[in-house]
């Protein structure tokens, strides 16, 4: 189909709420890998889609969905084997002592469930974000996401608190008490919490920080932060949707990293490859104390099909040592980005983790004045031109996403770099 017909289309039916990237929207009709190829038969470099954790339409993931699809779909009123298979092979993964898999369909069913359970649980309403943080869409979770909706519209029980970013926040790389003092002003969000009336449930923190950068933030901060909480009687919630399943290189979980334990950790987007899978996990001790008052069941979460899916994603990531490529390829990755920052002043800074890289762009290094929206998306759209597919992100909008699936390689990065390069070169501010 002729693509003005199919905006043309798309913008009648599906409403202004859908969004598309770049000056010249993608039509795009297969993937595998880390490849993906548009209507007209280019093949474009995916460096932006983790949810295809392990690359495109992989053909493990495939063969797993289309048996099970073809044998059984129900849900979790019946036995049935792969869910629990699923939830063993999580369990053996998660960090400390969680040990409860709950499954969900979304990123936000898991978030809000576990806003859910922490309120219940602590017995208080009062939930911490961060500034321009991004947990989902249903009614609890849009308002855990303070980059979607005015400031001025907060409910009285949230508590927001400044993102600790060591290149534009208020205390920078160069201040060794950086991360000390970010906790002090996080603190200040929990005092003025208290004055409002409500102690914390929980802390929700998204472990990328992805929608402020990513961010790689100070250890002690983040400990602080969750032993502060705790200490006002409120849970930890990592929201590892972002930083989850091998995303670091390092670990399963990028909690692990930091030396934190959550008391309760949602994921998502990777755990399917593509399809809608979920997790909330958490303690024994935490999901009785729920079940003793309250029942959960989620007709789609944790179907059979899902199930089988979900085990065939783990199967690929340690047939293919997947953790290990995030490692190698990030590392390389990373030092590709750092030497192009050496000669591009407009990247003003390089911060992320294993294969989740953000350039924050600036027309002056000194100011650090970001680029605007209009700049991002002429930048992302000049880099798809040479075949490489971006995003952006970051509390200004001012970052340059790069987030790969898993199975992306030196080569994959040496081509994104190139891309990047030479789209800097062409571009006019
Ligand atoms: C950190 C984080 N949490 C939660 C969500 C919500 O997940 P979903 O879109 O699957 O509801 C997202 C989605 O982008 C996310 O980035």
């Amino acid at each position: 189909m002729n693509k003005q017909e199919l905006i043309a289309r798309r913008m009648k039916t599906l409403g202004p709420t859908y969004q598309s990237f770049f000056d010249e929207p993608l039509h795009l009709v297969r993937g595998s890998g880390t490849s993906l190829w548009d209507a007209g038969g280019r093949e474009y470099l995916d460096c932006y889609n983790n949810v295809v954790s392990v690359g495109h339409c992989h053909p493990h993931v495939v063969e797993a969905l289309c048996n099970q699809a073809a044998t059984l779909n129900t849900h979790t009123r019946y036995l049935h084997q792969t869910v629990v298979e699923l939830g063993e092979m999580l369990v053996e993964r998660l960090p400390g002592d969680l040990e409860i898999c709950i499954f969900t369909c979304t990123g936000s069913e898991a978030n809000d469930l576990a806003v859910q359970i922490a309120r219940h649980v602590t017995g208080n309403q009062g939930v911490i974000v961060t500034e321009a943080s991004y947990h989902g869409v249903s009614e609890l979770t849009r308002h855990l996401s303070t980059d979607s909706y005015p400031a001025a519209d907060r409910p009285e029980w949230l508590g927001v608190i400044e993102p600790p970013n060591l290149y534009r926040g208020p205390y920078r790389r160069d201040d060794p008490e950086a991360g000390q003092k970010y906790l002090e002003l996080a603190c200040q969000q929990l005092d003025a919490l208290e004055r409002r009336g409500h102690k914390p449930a929980a802390v929700v923190i998204d472990l990328a920080w992805d929608s402020n950068g990513p961010l790689a933030v100070p250890r002690e901060y983040l400990l602080g932060l969750a032993a502060e909480v705790r200490k006002r009687g409120g849970l930890v919630i990592a929201d590892e949707v972002q930083a989850g399943y091998c995303r670091s290189g390092q670990n399963w979980w990028h909690s692990d990293n930091y030396g934190l334990q959550p008391d309760i950790l949602t994921c998502g987007k990777p755990m399917g490859a593509g399809h809608p899978l979920s997790l909330m996990s958490t303690t024994r001790d935490i999901i009785e104390n729920y079940s003793r008052k309250y029942h959960y069941f989620n007709t789609f979460g944790g179907n059979p099909v899902s199930a089988a899916v979900g085990k065939a994603v783990i199967e690929v990531i340690e047939s293919e040592g997947l953790l290990q490529n995030a490692h190698d390829s990030g590392t390389y990755l990373e030092a590709g980005l750092r030497e192009l920052a050496t000669r591009h002043e407009t990247i003003g800074d390089v911060q992320g983790f294993g294969l989740f890289w953000g350039l924050d762009m600036v027309l002056d290094r000194e100011s650090r004045e970001g680029f605007n929206a209009q700049q991002m998306r002429h930048l992302g759209s000049l880099i798809a031109e040479q075949g490489v597919i971006t995003g952006t992100s970051g509390r200004y909008g001012q970052i340059l996403k790069l987030r790969p699936p898993l199975p992306f390689s030196r080569s994959d990065a040496d081509r994104a770099i190139a891309a990047i390069d030479t789209a800097l070169a062409q571009l006019q501010i």
